[in-house]
């Protein structure tokens, strides 16, 4: 089929979606200046994820992985939005049963106005307590020290980045409503992910299970692609704003 024809159908499914959900990975923030992580030139070819992602890590050397996240956070507090984003965010205000989930942590969907969004891997602009738990978002309170410690009463714990490291849980209550959305929707758009980190990757593939029609954007083939009604092969910033548009082209 045309890449034309299939944009067309992927738009009309889009339209007639009565439970429309977005999935999306470092892909769609690419543009944005935002890297990657398994592409060449991705952050885990030049980093170990062992190094700076999993709790031991953190608690071995907590001032390279505070380091590590401010450098990515910086990065991100940078980086604007691109259209891919700001086409989401029109999606949900022309469908009132709509949700994003997101592996990503850099807040752009949020920025972008999205605000049904279920952050499955954290938000690296919060922090939490390793002792007490208290969360503090940084976009309002700025935390003081190489390794931050938690501002709440005399409590002094020890502050990490609130994101899901290798090897531990995503947030259940997130998780679980990803999943209902996920089994329950007609049609799933599929944004700039390889499919291959998992729970999160199960969430289209519960869609596919409901019959949910499913539209890959990506300028590479990925793990889901096999299950993909319509695979848009390119960049998310060319290809969202066509099936959102009102008169593409
Ligand atoms: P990956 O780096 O694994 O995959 C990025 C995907 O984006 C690839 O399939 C690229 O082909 C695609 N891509 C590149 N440029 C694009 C563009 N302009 N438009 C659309 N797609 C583009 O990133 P994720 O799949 O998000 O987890 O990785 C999943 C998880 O692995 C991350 O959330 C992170 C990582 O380890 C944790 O840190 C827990």
């Amino acid at each position: 089929m045309l890449m034309q024809d299939k944009i067309q159908e992927a738009r009309d499914a889009i339209a007639s979606a009565e439970k429309l959900l977005v999935f999306t990975g470092a892909g769609i923030s690419k543009e944005s200046g935002v890297p990657t992580f398994r592409e060449a030139g991705g952050l885990w070819e030049k980093f170990k994820a062992e190094d700076f992602a999993t709790l031991e890590a953190f608690k071995r050397r907590p001032k390279e992985v505070w380091e590590w996240y401010r450098f990515r956070r910086n990065l991100a507090r940078k980086a604007e939005p691109n259209p891919a984003h700001y086409a989401v965010a029109k999606l949900e205000t022309l469908h009132d049963d709509f949700m994003v989930a997101t592996q990503n942590i850099d807040n752009l969907h949020q920025r972008a106005g999205a605000k049904k969004v279920l952050e499955l891997h954290g938000n690296i602009m919060r922090s939490y307590c390793l002792k007490c738990g208290h969360k503090v978002d940084e976009s309002e309170h700025k935390l003081e020290g190489e390794v931050p410690t938690c501002p709440k009463g005399d409590c002094g714990g020890v502050m990490r980045p609130d994101v899901v490291w290798f090897g531990e849980f995503l947030d259940p209550k997130v998780l679980e409503q990803s999943f209902k959305f996920a089994a329950e929707c007609d049609c799933c758009i599929v944004i700039g992910t390889s499919g291959v980190v998992y729970p999160a990757a199960q969430i289209p593939v519960l869609a596919r299970r409901n019959d949910a029609c499913i539209i890959e954007i990506n300028p590479e083939p990925s793990a889901l692609t096999r299950i993909a009604d319509y695979f848009l092969k390119g960049k998310a910033g060319e290809i969202m704003p066509m099936l959102v548009e009102e008169n593409p082209g």
